[in-house]
């Protein structure tokens, strides 16, 4: 089949859907990819390297001309929509909980539309699991960034003209973006604390060498999905919840904030009072800001500075890792492509794999996926 993958067009998107290492890979299995000139730049692929991979290289309508499937990152506006081929397939970042519209849109143009997000968390389909992959990298990045707007250092220090304490760093939400911001603080030398309401959560951040901060209740003890999710908390959880950590947060350097629950407005966990109870200088990095975001002050992409304590909301971390984080969305996307071959490496998706059915929003003009369609 033909692959073909656009230049990204969304604002401070930097990450490409596919690398010379995939590219090598889908041509070994017979397919054609072809590559909108210049879309690798920002993730620091060239145009030079595709091609050694054995991808042609061409203007957005020569690489969707003909193409049964296009490998995006993220979703295409109307326009980008407008120009691609009926019948073709779309797999990217598609924000489905929040795409009714747009899956309308991909209804009417003809496209199979494939939401990367909706890939089951199930044993088979781990290496298509861009939820993980770039969560893990946005965890990564979120210490990064928050050390960085941070003044002091990290690590205690003992030198002949004093010594240095080593920040503290709390992570609200052990999930895969928030684990990760445990053990990137550890690594870097900060005494790291964190919370979560899933009792799960809590061998693994204890396994990382984090101390564990929570309201162990019944709610908590009763708190995950059979899907391994939190559940919502109570209004009395979250008040129990807010206690125990204003008392903490007070003391905390940076403060990462990961918690939420899919397809759900985020969950405030820092409230403004909280915010400014933390001495100058601090860092809260909220990386829920898309959905509201865990700390009411904080605003998709600016540092917003409270009396001194900077509240930073980065919507795309993984972007500002953009090479690491294309490497891996696109093997994401190369391990996902066998469902969507039939033979001698046509386009054939695998409708009845539970995988497909879970992962298809849109097919044949008509909206597909029950969280999507109306009624
Ligand atoms: P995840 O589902 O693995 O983890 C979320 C965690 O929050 C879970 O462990 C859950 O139990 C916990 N949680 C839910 N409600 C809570 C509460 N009231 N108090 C404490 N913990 C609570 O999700 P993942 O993949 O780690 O992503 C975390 C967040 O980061 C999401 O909001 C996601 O959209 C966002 N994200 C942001 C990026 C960015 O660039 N800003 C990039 C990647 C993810």
């Amino acid at each position: 089949m033909k692959i073909a993958v656009l230049k990204e067009r969304r604002f401070n998107e930097t990450r490409v859907a596919a690398t010379p290492e995939t590219v090598k890979k889908l041509a070994a299995l017979k397919h054609m990819v072809a590559i909108e000139a210049g879309a690798g730049t920002t993730a620091g692929i060239r145009d030079e390297d595709y091609v050694a991979a054995g991808a042609t290289i061409g203007s957005a309508a020569d690489v969707l001309g003909g193409s049964d499937i296009i490998f995006k990152v993220r979703a295409p506006d109307a326009a980008e929509l407008a120009t691609y081929p009926k019948g073709a397939a779309m797999a990217g970042l598609l924000e489905p909980y929040s795409a009714k519209a747009e899956a309308a849109g991909y209804a009417a143009a003809g496209i199979t539309a494939i939401a990367m997000e909706f890939v089951p968390r199930i044993t088979r389909a781990q290496s298509m699991d861009v939820l993980s992959s770039q969560a893990n990298l946005a965890g990564y990045r979120a210490v990064i960034e928050g050390s960085q707007l941070y003044g002091r250092a990290l690590p205690m220090m003992m030198t002949a003209a004093g010594t240095v304490a080593a920040a503290k760093v709390f992570v609200m939400g052990a999930g895969v973006a928030g684990l990760q911001a445990i053990a990137t603080a550890r690594r870097l030398g900060g005494v790291v604390s964190a919370t979560d309401v899933r009792p799960a959560s809590k061998e693994q951040v204890a396994s990382l060498g984090a101390k564990f901060i929570a309201v162990e209740n019944e709610e908590f003890k009763a708190a995950e999905t059979a899907a391994g999710y939190a559940k919502p908390m109570s209004p009395e959880y979250q008040k129990l919840q807010a206690e125990l950590v204003a008392g903490h947060i007070a003391k905390q350097d940076i403060v990462v904030t990961t918690a939420l629950i899919p397809g759900r407005p985020a969950p405030v966990l820092v409230t403004e009072a909280m915010v400014r109870s933390m001495r100058p200088g601090s860092v809260i990095v909220d990386l829920a800001v898309s959905q509201g975001g865990n700390c009411p002050l904080s605003k998709p992409d600016v540092v917003v500075d409270v009396d001194g304590v900077k509240v930073a909301g980065f919507t795309n971390l993984p972007g500002r890792i953009a090479a690491d984080a294309s490497a891996l969305y696109a093997k994401n996307l190369l391990a996902l492509l066998p469902l969507f071959t039939g033979e001698n490496a046509a386009f054939g998706p695998k409708w009845d794999d539970e995988i497909v059915k879970a992962a298809v929003l849109t097919r044949d003009g008509q909206v597909v996926h029950p969280a999507l369609k109306d009624g």
